[in-house]
């Protein structure tokens, strides 16, 4: 039986000249709606008590198992604003079945995709004046659910009680400087995910994993780190929060192919699936990081960047490392094919362009 959620309204909403303000300049991740959703499995009665409530506080004992051993995982997408004030999401679909896939290697009941895209709607229901009007640059509704172990029990087992919520949060640019390009940091010391790990399921802890690596960028003046295997510190895998991209002077678009340890972003995969149209040829494999620094000196490597929902695709610049660095490609707001293919996806979700590949879901 698929869930419901009951409406139990704010007493106190933001005033339309409060959202106006947060529209003007929402930032990411500041601001968050009137209202989110929350549904809770226990393991005998499976998803119920699903209700849409005033955004506020949760209630947790000390000893709900999220809080020791990081039983959560969580989602990201946006809600996007078309000309004609409709609203829609991109692949939410695709969202709800990773998160089922993330949910399986976290030992986490798995939300169907159904009662899903069903929150999203119900959210929206009440919180839809939060969706950024049309035409106000690339803002946007985004959108974070998240499941996580809510038993009170200190043994170490999967939970048998377990809470999905929604939030929703006015959403500008991911980083401060827009399209400047963002300089890597290589983090050699620190792996974000191993084989056998975690490093495929969008969990929280692997988030805490990769921090000390971004802090370690951080003290070196870069704004990001990139991942390496963690077997043998040779292939490249990703950022922290991002995947990544590299388009050759042969006009290939390659990102490290699929180990178990890579987030599969659905950025990346409609990525490869537009490249073609742009006159380019995906590939996916395992990029060894020396490729990066020899191509950039070679010119073989033409540009370099990386994407994903919240960094929408986002140029990169330098790569340093202990004892050296690589030069950007980047220019100062990203190379034309970056820029051509953050404009291709861009329109797609803002309704510009004709959606051929059937990603869009009005909310
Ligand atoms: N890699 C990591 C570690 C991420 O957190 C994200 C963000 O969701 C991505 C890649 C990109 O995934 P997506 O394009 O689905 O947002
Ligand atoms: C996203 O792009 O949706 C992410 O989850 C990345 C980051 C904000 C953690």
């Amino acid at each position: 039986m698929s869930l419901t959620f009951d409406l139990h309204r704010n007493s106190s909403p933001a005033s339309a000249e409060r959202r106006a303000q947060i529209h003007a300049n929402p930032g990411f991740g500041v601001h968050f709606t009137d209202h989110m959703v929350r549904a809770v499995w226990t393991k005998d009665g499976g998803w119920g008590d699903g209700r849409v409530e005033p955004y506020g506080p949760l209630q947790l004992m000390p000893s709900a198992a999220v809080l020791h051993y990081a039983q959560e995982i969580f989602e990201g997408l946006k809600a996007y604003r078309h000309a004609d004030g409709s609203v829609w999401s991109f692949r939410p679909e695709a969202n709800a079945e990773r998160m089922q896939r993330s949910a399986r290697r976290i030992a986490l009941p798995e939300l169907p995709t159904q009662d899903f895209v069903e929150s999203l709607r119900a959210l929206l229901a009440v919180d839809e004046p939060w969706v950024p009007p049309a035409g106000t640059g690339e803002t946007s509704l985004y959108l974070r659910p998240f499941t996580f172990a809510s038993e009170p029990f200190l043994g170490v087992r999967p939970a048998n009680e377990a809470t999905y919520c929604l939030i929703a949060s006015p959403a500008g640019a991911y980083f401060p400087g827009g399209l400047k390009p963002v300089t890597l940091w290589i983090s050699q010391h620190y792996a974000r995910a191993g084989a056998g790990g975690t490093g495929a399921a969008k969990a929280g802890g692997n988030y805490a994993s990769s921090l000390a690596g971004q802090l370690e960028g951080i003290e070196n003046g870069c704004d990001q780190a990139v991942f390496l295997d963690s077997s043998t510190q040779t292939y490249i895998e990703e950022l922290g929060g991002m995947n990544l991209f590299f388009v050759t002077r042969d006009n290939h678009l390659v990102t490290p192919e699929l180990t178990g340890s890579i987030l599969e972003g659905i950025t990346r995969d409609s990525i490869l699936e537009l490249a073609p149209s742009l006159g380019l040829t995906p590939q996916e494999r395992r990029i060894p990081i020396q490729e990066w620094k020899d191509g950039v000196a070679s010119g073989e490597i033409s540009e370099v960047f990386a994407c994903g929902t919240a960094a929408v695709i986002t140029p990169v610049g330098e790569l340093r490392w202990e004892g050296g660095s690589a030069p950007s490609t980047a220019g100062e707001g990203g190379g034309e094919v970056t820029k051509a293919i953050r404009t291709a996806l861009l329109d797609i979700q803002y309704g510009r362009a004709e959606d051929t590949h059937g990603w869009m879901t009005r909310l």
